[in-house]
């Protein structure tokens, strides 16, 4: 089937239409603290009133249920799937369907996941939603690139050599393919931050700060009250007044 018989991309067009903004969560690297960021800043937006969605689009390991301690319970189905409201937020995740088992796709089989998640979820109205991305930017980054509308990317990094390596072709990438930034995140500041806020303003984006490592983080994954008293939840407040106000 030729992709214009395809209707879905028309559909995710559609189920995008009440959200404000779309925050895609990368950062080239894994490990780098993506998911840890993407559901933490959506907790912080939730508690303060925001409207928020959040999508873990990492086929091989969703986390982000892992970090605010759900359920990998189907969700409901309705005229589409509804994401399951869970501390304030609409979360939807590819780990409430694959359950325990690895999702082994290759690439044109992630790109019809991807599209079929699209375009099936009810994200009805929100203010932010945020995709939290797989590492690197392969084919369900590529394909997210052309298939949501409005999206901007938020990337997270650290002055370790290998992670600016990485993080440098990103933005490099990411500027040729035009796709908005909303700025660059250093994580678990590593040095004194200066080659961070340096590649940032070479590629003239907003450094949108600097989240500690924090050792308490361990014991708070999975219990949203612990980690609203940590030093990355309090970082992360700054982060989503900006994104609020903007
Ligand atoms: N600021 C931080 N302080 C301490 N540990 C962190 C921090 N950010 C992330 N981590 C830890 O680093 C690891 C990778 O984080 P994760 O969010 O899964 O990265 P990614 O989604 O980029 O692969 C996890 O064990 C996570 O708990
Ligand atoms: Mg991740």
């Amino acid at each position: 089937m030729g992709d214009s018989l395809d209707p879905r991309p028309v559909v995710v067009t559609d189920r995008l239409a009440g959200v404000g903004r779309v925050i895609g969560v990368t950062g080239s690297k894994g490990g780098i603290g993506k998911s840890v960021i993407a559901a933490t800043l959506a907790l912080a937006l939730a508690d303060r009133g925001n409207k928020v969605g959040l999508f873990d689009l990492d086929f091989t390991s969703p986390s982000d249920h892992v970090v605010l301690g759900v359920d990998r319970r189907f969700p409901t189905e309705e005229f589409g799937v509804e994401p399951h409201r869970v501390h304030g937020i609409e979360l939807m995740s590819v780990a409430f369907f694959a359950g325990d088992a690895a999702v082994p796709l290759r690439g044109a089989e992630t790109t019809s996941a991807l599209l079929e998640l699209l375009a099936i979820t009810n994200w009805g109205d929100l203010d932010i939603l945020l995709l939290d991305m797989p590492p690197g930017l392969g084919d369900t980054s590529l394909d997210v690139i052309n298939l949501v509308p409005r999206l901007e990317f938020l990337l997270v990094g650290n002055g370790s050599r290998v992670v600016i390596e990485s993080v440098h072709k990103a933005l490099a990438l990411l500027t040729e393919l035009e796709v908005p930034m909303v700025g660059l995140l250093e994580n678990m500041q590593w040095g004194d931050g200066s080659a961070v806020t340096t590649m940032a303003q070479e590629f003239a984006i907003p450094y949108l700060g600097s989240i500690p490592f924090d050792p308490g983080l361990e014991d708070a994954l999975g219990s949203v009250h612990k980690l609203r008293k940590i030093a990355v939840y309090r970082g992360l407040v700054t982060l989503s007044e900006l994104l609020a106000a903007e």
